[in-house]
This record gives C-alpha cells, structure tokens and sequence, in this order.
C-alpha cells in the first residue's frame, strides 16, 4: 500500500491498513505499534487491533513438522499464526513459537472455537484449553470455527473473554451474510473478521463485496485452494506472473492483497514460506486483476466440507 492510499484510505477498515518497518512509525496512530519489528503491512480492524495482512496457516502441520514450521515461518518474518482447537496442533504452534524466542507482543495468534464447544460456559472452558496448549495468556484473534450449534452462547463468551483483555479480536469462520446479520442483530461487538474459503477459483461474488463495504475484515483461508484444481500449474497464472518475474503463488497472495484480503498461506518448506513473504514490490496490473476474475469458478473447491 502506498502512503497516498493510506492518507487517502476511508476510515473503513477493510480499506485501511499500516506498514510496519522503515519509515513507518510517523503512519502509526499513538498506541497502535503492537506488532512492532515487522515490515508486514497490517490492516486495523474495527476495534482499533492491528492485524498483519499476510500470515501463516499451520492446518495439517502436526507434531514434529508442526513445531519446525512454525520456527522457520517465524525466523522468515511470519508475525500472524493461524490456527484452530480442531487441527489438533496448538501445542506444537505454541512450542514452535517459544522455540523462537521471540517476543508475544510481536506475534498475532489467532485460534477457533471448534463447533463441539459451542455454548457460553463450554467456550470459557474450550478458550482457556486453548491458550494453555498455546502456551500463552492471551489471543489476538479468536474464530467461531463454524455456525454451528449454540452461536449465541458462544458469542457471549466470547465478548466476556475479550472485555475481560483475554482476547484483542473476536470474529468468525465460514459464516454467511445472513448468519452474520443474525449473529449482529444481540452482538455487542461487531465480528472484527470472517475467515472464509477464497481463492482465484472461488472469489465469492456475494460474500466479497458484502465485506468489503462492512466492518468485518475478510480473512481468505486456503489461499492457495490447497493446491487443488492444479493451481501452480495454472497457464493463465503462470503468464501472469512471467511478466513480474513472480511465482504463480506470488501472483495469488498479491493478489488476495490487492483485493484487501488477509491471507494466511501454509507451507511446510523454508524456501516456499521466504517466497510467499516476496509479494510487496510489485503490483498487478488492473488488466492482469481482470483477467485473474476469469478463473472464478464460483464454487467451493472442499465440497466434502460442505
Ligand atoms: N477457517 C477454516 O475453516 C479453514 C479451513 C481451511 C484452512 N484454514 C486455514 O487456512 C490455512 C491455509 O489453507 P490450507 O492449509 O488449506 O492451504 P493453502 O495455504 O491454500 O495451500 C497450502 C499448499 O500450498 C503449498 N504451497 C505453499 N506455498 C507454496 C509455494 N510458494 N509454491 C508451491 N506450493 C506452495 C503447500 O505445500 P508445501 O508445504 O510443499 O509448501 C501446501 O500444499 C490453513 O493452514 C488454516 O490455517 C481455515
């Protein structure tokens, strides 16, 4: 983001956003420097939290790699951790984090609420389970995973937890504008994100521009698809990113981050998380964005998770 477009950016969140690093501070608002040390630029949520806008997702990273990969993504510049109760995997985030020894303040660590412990007490409960396999006494981010089962409840709970200082931001995963215009209708406190599936090949048509002129952050999970439809080996992609010298997995993260989405790509190898990390000295042509919106195929790519 350039500094016109910060100077220039409405107070909606979604639109706004802090680059941390050279030069950087005279940008941040007094008492806004938590994720101090890192040259991610960051987007400030409807609450005033800043939040990276590119992170690293840890899904299906267990034990052992779980703990390595978490390390490397932190030595390579990684500041937000995305996790989540049912990976099964927060105790391996939270030794790769003390492992690094690096500073709390400096990381964004998000995890979620697993729909089993819906309901206000089982979420006090599920929440502290969390932040012990964690390792740490706060998060910066907590997710209902999914609207399932007592949401009300669990809301609650979770606006306790965040009025009580447990939690800096309290958002949702995978919920629809509907389900979020329930969920707003006894909220207290507006979702500061919806973490949902998209990437090239579903850029959510309905749910894109609904965020985009709300208060609540879109968060993209698989960035990448995972993989699936054949996306590094996409010939539409690839062209693209010939042009910029850039990888096809380059090209999409800019291209979350051109579309102001927080994108939280996973990888299990040093060089592809370095990689990822190189995305903020170039910029997609608005030709190159058009022709991105070609690849939509305006459906899930997990339908098993339907
Ligand atoms: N809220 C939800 O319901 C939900 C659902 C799904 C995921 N998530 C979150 O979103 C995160 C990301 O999604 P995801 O894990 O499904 O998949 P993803 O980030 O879309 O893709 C991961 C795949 O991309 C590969 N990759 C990464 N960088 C690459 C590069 N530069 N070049 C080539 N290949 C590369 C990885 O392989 P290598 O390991 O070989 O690099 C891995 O196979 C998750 O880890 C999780 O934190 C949330």
């Amino acid at each position: 983001m350039n500094r016109r477009e910060f100077l220039t950016g409405s107070a909606k969140l979604t639109a706004t956003g802090l680059l941390f690093g050279l030069g950087a501070s005279k940008l941040v608002k007094a008492g806004s420097t938590s994720i101090p040390n890192s040259t991610i630029p960051a987007v400030t949520l409807n609450n005033g939290v800043l939040m990276p806008r590119l992170g690293f997702g840890t899904n299906t990273l267990n034990g052992e790699l779980g703990i390595r990969s978490v390390y490397d993504a932190i030595s390579v510049g990684y500041r937000l951790i995305d996790t989540a109760h049912i990976y099964g995997n927060e105790e391996a985030v939270g030794a790769g984090i003390k492992k690094s020894g690096i500073d709390r303040k400096e990381l964004f660590i998000t995890s979620k609420l697993w729909v089993d412990d819906s309901g206000f007490e089982q979420t006090k409960k599920a929440f502290k389970t969390s932040i012990d396999k964690l390792g740490t006494d706060y998060l910066d981010l907590y997710l209902i995973h999914r609207p399932r089962g007592d949401v009300k409840g669990t809301w609650l709970a979770m606006e306790e937890l965040y009025k009580e200082g447990r939690i800096k931001a309290i958002g949702l995963s995978n919920f629809e504008p509907h389900q979020l215009e329930e969920l707003n209708s006894y909220a207290s406190i507006s979702p500061a994100i919806n973490q949902i599936e998209t990437h090239v090949f579903f850029q959510e048509k309905v749910q894109y521009p609904y965020l985009k002129d709300s208060v609540t952050q879109i968060e993209a999970w698989s960035p990448f698809a995972a993989g699936r439809n054949n996306i590094f080996s996409d010939p539409t992609l690839a062209e693209i990113g010939n042009k910029y010298n850039k990888s096809i997995a380059q090209v999409c993260l800019r291209w979350h981050f051109q579309r102001k989405v927080v994108a939280i790509p996973r990888s299990s190898q040093k060089a592809h998380m370095i990689e990822n990390l190189e995305i903020f000295d170039f910029e997609l042509s608005d030709q190159d964005m058009n022709t991105i919106v070609s690849l939509d195929l305006n459906k899930t790519q997990f339908p098993e998770w339907g």
